[in-house]
């Protein structure tokens, strides 16, 4: 697996970095996961815009122009297997004596990217749908920033995976619905697609948008608002997306069946437009 570090191409096994990269020693970074398929990166423009958005998040300067971004993704997706592919970028405020402050002056910021095989979610998950769990959104109050100290976000899905499930869904202030672990939610109710809005209590998923285009462009109905967690247990449907998922069913939520407890005819439709999207639009 051939990898970018700081402006060289080299392979994982040689990679190295500092142990006061303030990445490592505070979690002071941002990141970014971009799939792509058949050699070409899925909306990268938005994706380097969400980088961007995290980077003026946590004032730190891009230190690539799209350009330089765009080469060293392609390089990447060039150099390693896969059909399909899913890039992680990476960077962190660099390489300073342990200060929670910023240093001063600055220094350069480390630079990390990678690219990895894409799995398509296996037929069975598809078939079944997924189990998940909800827990209380613990997390900060920027949660549009893609930062890589994700400790809340590893803790609420390892609390999943413990109770026997894939995904916790977060629940804000005992009251709303915000995001899944590391995902986007959606909540299907009465024929209509609801979605939490865009706002500083979850990621802009990237998938997200895709799907509400995709509900817009085949009039499918939909609402994007708060939702009420007593939404979430009363829902029709529940869908799961992000990039390395896609769209995925939840049909067990707290050990219970979430409505009929099968996947249902909201996932069946949009879950089709979504492959059709991949075939015709992604891929080419
Ligand atoms: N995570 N919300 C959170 C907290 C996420 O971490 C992610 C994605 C999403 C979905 O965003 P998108 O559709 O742009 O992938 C929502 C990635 C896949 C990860 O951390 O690996």
């Amino acid at each position: 697996m051939t990898i970018y570090l700081n402006g060289a191409y080299l392979p994982i096994e040689e990679a190295r970095i500092p142990v006061l990269d303030r990445g490592f020693i505070l979690g002071d970074g941002v990141y970014e996961v971009i799939p792509a398929y058949s050699g070409r990166a899925f909306r990268l423009g938005e994706h380097l815009r969400r980088l961007q958005h995290s980077l003026d998040g946590i004032r730190l300067s891009n230190p690539h122009s799209e350009a330089q971004w765009v080469e060293i993704v392609e390089t990447l997706i060039a150099r390693n297997e896969g059909e399909d592919q899913y890039l992680y970028l990476h960077v962190t405020r660099g390489v300073a004596k342990r200060d929670h402050a910023f240093p001063n002056p600055s220094v350069a910021p480390t630079v990390f990217a990678m690219s990895s095989p894409l799995p398509t979610p296996a037929p069975e998950l598809l078939q079944s749908g997924i189990r998940c769990i909800t827990m209380p959104d613990n997390r900060w109050l920027r949660c549009d920033i893609k930062a890589i100290s994700l400790l809340p976000n590893v803790l609420l899905r390892q609390s999943a995976i413990e109770a026997g499930c894939s995904e916790s869904l977060l629940i804000r202030d005992d009251s709303f619905l915000t995001e899944g672990a590391a995902s986007n939610i959606f909540v299907v109710k009465d024929g209509v697609l609801l979605a939490p809005p865009k706002d500083h209590l979850m990621l802009p998923g990237i998938t997200y948008d895709v799907i509400l285009e995709m509900a817009e462009a085949n009039a499918i109905p939909c609402e994007v608002r708060r939702i009420a967690k007593a939404e979430v247990f009363s829902a029709d449907e529940l869908l799961l997306t992000s990039s390395t998922k896609e769209v995925l069913a939840i049909t067990t939520l707290d050990g219970k069946p979430v409505g009929t407890g099968r996947t249902g005819p909201m996932f069946a439709r949009l879950h089709q437009l979504y492959q059709d999207f991949k075939r015709d639009v992604m891929r080419k």
